[in-house]
């Protein structure tokens, strides 16, 4: 037997219903701040990703499904036929070419927000006013599978991205869009978010501070784990995202990044919170959130959800000013964005809603050689009315057909059989009450929607 590869995964009935309510929803939300849907293609140059999530973060070092994708040299020959001299265009490939096969490293997205961008300048999206995209989709990511981490997972993003005179920079789109992801999670239903808010400054801020970790870090990183050790030489900043208990207190005394924001960055976050404050969203300042993304600048969060164990961001984001311009913008167009683990938000809608069952209203039960069409005709007419009908078989018999109705949950059962085609009245049988009653055609679609 061929099983799913490891840390994928099918989604199945009744579950995808779930899924399909959660785009739904997100769909209706999106649009209500004009945001418009962009689809990228699921594997991009690698050059991309190293570009823009940086070489030295997780994704990029250790986790992308990378592979190498030769393209042979297609040389387009003028051809000509020995016996009739007519000449034609033939495609061919020669041997010679072959040994100069050029590879192109190819990677599946680990994330959408450098694609976003790379179809944001490649398309200029600027100039057709397109700087509020969203998308929806499956990423890629080498990790440890463990409940809420998969290898195939789910995003549902959002990116609002632009030249500073369209107002991208401003603190107003980062509280807006905060405001929206509160909006999105309370339409949902997601009970107890929590949203964790910090600002790691501009490029330069955390050059300064990574200087300032490594300091703090070198007399004490002996007696931290190995992984902080080596990051303290490395990544200094990636120790805050420790979660080795004996390493907390450690780094509880390390210093804080808002120290060491400059002036302009300081005044942006307090301008952030102000609004959020005024909007009513609640946050929580964690000094400690610093993303594992190398484009983040200034606004950076994380939703967070109890019920999710130790995997428990639902969502993250931040701003990206100057990725634009490292993925080769002409011009400057700083963004913010976020994406949200749709797996994740999939699970925490489990914890509190449970399941959204997915049943058809009527199991039509055709009876008697011939009654498939009738039933056929009834089937369209109803389903016509937006009445999810699921359609049975002539062969099948009575208790058959009940049985059947009763395992997928269906409200009523309607039987079409010789006699009630003649009368054209049917008899409609409601399996929760076991109420039965003979209904005129022209009367079934109104019965069936009481
Ligand atoms: P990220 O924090 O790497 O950010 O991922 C965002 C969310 O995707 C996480 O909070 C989590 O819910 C989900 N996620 C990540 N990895 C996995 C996994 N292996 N299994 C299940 N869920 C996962 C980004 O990807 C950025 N591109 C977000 C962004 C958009 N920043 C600005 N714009």
């Amino acid at each position: 037997m061929i099983k799913a590869v490891r840390g994928t995964r099918d989604l199945l009935p009744p579950e995808t219903a779930l899924w399909n309510h959660v785009e739904s929803v997100v769909r209706d939300v999106f649009r209500a701040y004009n945001f418009q849907e962009i689809r990228t293609p699921i594997f991009e140059k690698t050059e991309l990703f190293a570009r823009g999530v940086g070489e030295e973060t997780d994704i990029v070092s250790k986790e992308m499904y990378t592979f190498s994708d030769p393209m042979p040299a297609i040389l387009l020959k003028r051809y000509q036929s020995p016996e009739s001299g007519a000449q034609s265009v033939r495609e061919t490939v020669l041997l010679s070419d072959l040994l100069e096969v050029q590879q192109q490293s190819l990677t599946l997205r680990p994330e959408n927000t450098a694609g976003v961008v790379r179809a944001y300048i490649e398309h200029k999206l600027e100039a057709r006013g397109l700087n509020k995209l969203y998308y929806i989709g499956p990423q890629f990511r080498r990790e440890r599978p463990q409940k809420g981490r998969y290898r195939q997972f789910y995003q549902i993003g959002a990116e609002v991205i632009g030249p500073a005179t369209s107002g991208s920079e401003s603190p107003a789109r980062d509280a807006e869009l905060l405001e929206m992801l509160a909006t999105l999670l309370d339409r949902l239903g997601i009970k107890d978010w929590n949203l964790q808010l910090n600002s790691v400054g501009s490029s330069s801020d955390r050059v300064r501070y990574n200087d300032a970790l490594r300091k703090a870090l070198e007399p004490v990183k002996d007696k931290m784990c190995g992984d902080c050790q080596r990051r303290a030489v490395t990544n200094p900043l990636r120790v805050l995202d420790c979660k080795v208990p004996e390493d907390q207190p450690i780094i509880e005394t390390l210093p804080r990044i808002f120290d060491y924001l400059d002036d302009a960055s300081k005044k942006h976050f307090e301008e952030v919170k102000a609004i959020l404050e005024s909007v009513g969203v609640p946050f929580e300042i964690n000094h400690r959130l610093v993303r594992g993304l190398d484009y983040y600048t200034r606004t950076a969060f994380e939703f967070t959800h109890g019920a999710l164990g130790a995997q428990n961001a639902i969502l993250g984001g931040g701003r990206y000013d100057g990725l634009a311009e490292l993925l080769g913008s002409p011009q400057p167009a700083p963004g913010i964005g976020f994406a949200i683990g749709e797996d994740r938000l999939v699970m925490a809608l489990q914890e509190s809603a449970g399941d959204v069952q997915q049943k058809p209203d009527v199991y039509i039960a055709p009876l008697g050689a011939g009654m498939n069409r009738e039933a056929a005709k009834l089937a369209r007419e109803l389903r016509g009315s937006s009445i999810v009908a699921e359609l049975g078989d002539e062969t099948f018999r009575l208790k058959k057909s009940f049985e059947t109705a009763d395992k997928i949950g269906a409200r009523f059962i309607l039987i079409v059989g010789e006699n009630e085609v003649k009368a054209e009245t049917f008899a409609l049988k409601n399996l929760k009450s076991g109420e039965q009653v003979s209904v005129p055609r022209g009367q079934l679609g109104q019965r069936i929607h009481l």
